[in-house]
C-alpha cells in the first residue's frame, strides 16, 4: 500500500486534515485505533472559533452547523454571584464564537468522508512509524490479525496526548513544558433549557462553574473539584445545589434541573511539545499541545494547526515549494502558545487553588472587577476568546 500522507488518529485534528488534503488532490489514509462509535462517542467543548466554522464552510461541512450551532455574541463572567457581560462582537469588530458540540463536528467529519470515500482504518493495533528520518516512511499496523504496511511521503501524528507519534522523535530533541492544576472539572450533560442563551465562567468563593450548553434543550455545566473525586459521590441534587451556589441566587433563579445522563470528572493540564516537525513527521492537535478547557480552545487549536498543514502540504505537492513544510513547526507553536498562554489565564483568574490565601484571592478578586470596568481589559479577553488570526506563514 502507499499514499502520500498517512494520517495517524482520526479525531479532529486527523479528519479535518484528510478532508483539507483531499479538497487539494492529495491521496491520504487516516489510521484509527478504536472504531467511529468511540471516537464520535466522547463527550468534549462545544465552542467553535470563526476559524474553525470557516473550514467547516470551506470543505463543505457546514450545512448542519448553519442549521443547529449556536452563535455567541457575548460570554459572561460572575464574581461571587455578580454577573457582567463581555460584548465580544462589538469589541472585536463583529467576531462571534458558535456553541456546536465536537460530537456533532465528528458527525459531519464522517458522515462527509463516507460520503467521499476517505479512506479511514478502523480498529488498527501496534501502530509503528518507521524511517522518519529518511525519504522513505513506513506506518505499520495490525487490523483483523493481518500485519499491514503503508509506505509514504510524510507522516502526520493527530493521535492526541496518548498517541504514540510524539515519542518518535528522538528525545535528545524534543523537548516539553507542562503545567498540571491541583483540580479537575466535573461535568454533566442534562436534557433541559440553558440557564441563559450564552456562557457563564463564575468565579465563586467555593470554586469554578461553567454554564454551557448543546442547544435550546440541552445543557452542559461544570463545576471545579478535587483530582481524586469519585463521579458516584455526586449525585445529581449534590451537582444541582453545588452548581446553584457558585452560580449565585441571580443565575440559580434561571437554572432547570433535571437528571443528567452524562457525568464525568477530567483533569486540567498545560502542555505543549516542541518542535512540531520531526523530518517526515509532523504533529498536529493534541499530540502535541494540550490546553485547559477553560476558553474552550482543544478543537480550535487542531484546527489551525491543520489548516497550516495543509496549506504547506499543498504548498509542497502543488508549487514544489517546502517553505511551508519548513516553516510549520514555528509558525503553529507562535499561536499555540498564545492560546497556551490565555486557557492557563482564564484559568488562573476563575478558580480556586488549594494554597491560594487572602492575598492571592483579593487579587485574582481586583483582576475580576478590573475587567469589569474596563473596556481594554474585556477587548484582551475577547479577541482571545473568539480566537487569535492565523498570522501568514
Ligand atoms: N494509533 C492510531 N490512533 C491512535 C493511537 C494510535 N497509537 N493513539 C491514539 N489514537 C487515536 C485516538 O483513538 C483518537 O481517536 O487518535 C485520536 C486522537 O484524537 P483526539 O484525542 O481527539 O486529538 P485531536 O484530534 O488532536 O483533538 C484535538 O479535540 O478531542 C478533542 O480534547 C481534544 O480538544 C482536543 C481536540
Ligand atoms: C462546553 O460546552 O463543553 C464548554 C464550553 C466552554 C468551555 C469549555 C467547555 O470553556
Amino acid at each position: 500500500m502507499r499514499t502520500q500522507v498517512a494520517i495517524i488518529g482520526a479525531g479532529p485534528a486527523g479528519m479535518f486534515l484528510a478532508h483539507l488534503l483531499r479538497r487539494d488532490g492529495i491521496d491520504a489514509v487516516v489510521i484509527e485505533r478504536r472504531d467511529r462509535a468511540y471516537v464520535e462517542g466522547r463527550v468534549r467543548a462545544g465552542v467553535l472559533e470563526q476559524v474553525t466554522v470557516d473550514l467547516m464552510h470551506r470543505l463543505g461541512l457546514a450545512k448542519r452547523l448553519v442549521r443547529e450551532g449556536l452563535v455567541h455574541g457575548g460570554t459572561n463572567l460572575s464574581l461571587d454571584g455578580r454577573l457582567f457581560r463581555i460584548d465580544m462582537a462589538a469589541l472585536t469588530g463583529g467576531s462571534t464564537v458558535t456553541v456546536y458540540g465536537q460530537q456533532e463536528v465528528m458527525r459531519d467529519l464522517f458522515d462527509a468522508a463516507e460520503a467521499n470515500d476517505l479512506p479511514i482504518v478502523w480498529n488498527a493495533v501496534n501502530v509503528t512509524l518507521d524511517g522518519l528520518d529518511g525519504d522513505q516512511p513506513t506506518v505499520s499496523w495490525q487490523a483483523d490479525e493481518a500485519h499491514q504496511t503503508l509506505a509514504c511521503d510524510f507522516v502526520v501524528g493527530c493521535d492526541g496526548y496518548h498517541g504514540i507519534s510524539r515519542s518518535a522523535i528522538p528525545a535528545d530533541v524534543l523537548k516539553t513544558f507542562e503545567r498540571v492544576y491541583p483540580f479537575g472539572w466535573l461535568g454533566i450533560l442534562a436534557d433541559v433549557p440553558p440557564a441563559d442563551h450564552e456562557l457563564i465562567y463564575a468565579n465563586h468563593e467555593r470554586g469554578f462553574a461553567l454554564a454551557s450548553m448543546r442547544s435550546a434543550t440541552r445543557s452542559r455545566y461544570y463545576i471545579q473539584c478535587g483530582v481524586d473525586e469519585n463521579v458516584a459521590d455526586w449525585s445529581d441534587d449534590r451537582f444541582w445545589d453545588e452548581l446553584c451556589l457558585r452560580l449565585g441566587p441571580e443565575t440559580a433563579a434561571k437554572v432547570t434541573r433535571g437528571p443528567s445522563f452524562e457525568k464525568a470528572i477530567a483533569p486540567l493540564r498545560s502542555f505543549v511539545s516542541e518542535p512540531m516537525r520531526w523530518g517526515r513527521l509532523f504533529l498536529a492537535g493534541d499530540a502535541a499541545h494540550i490546553v485547559p478547557p477553560t476558553g474552550a480552545k482543544g478543537m480550535n487549536l487542531a484546527v489551525s494547526d491543520v489548516t497550516m498543514l495543509g496549506e504547506a502540504f499543498a504548498e509542497h505537492y502543488g508549487e514544489r515549494s517546502d517553505a511551508g513544510i519548513d516553516g510549520y513547526s514555528a509558525r503553529a507553536l507562535a499561536r499555540v502558545w498564545k492560546a497556551e498562554r490565555f486557557s492557563w489565564w482564564f484559568t488562573s483568574v476563575t478558580h480556586r487553588f488549594p494554597t491560594m490565601d487572602g492575598f492571592d484571592r483579593r487579587i485574582q478578586m481586583a483582576e475580576l472587577d478590573y475587567i469589569r470596568g474596563s473596556e481594554a481589559a474585556q477587548r484582551t479577553l475577547a479577541e482571545n476568546y473568539v480566537g487569535l488570526p492565523m498570522t501568514a506563514a
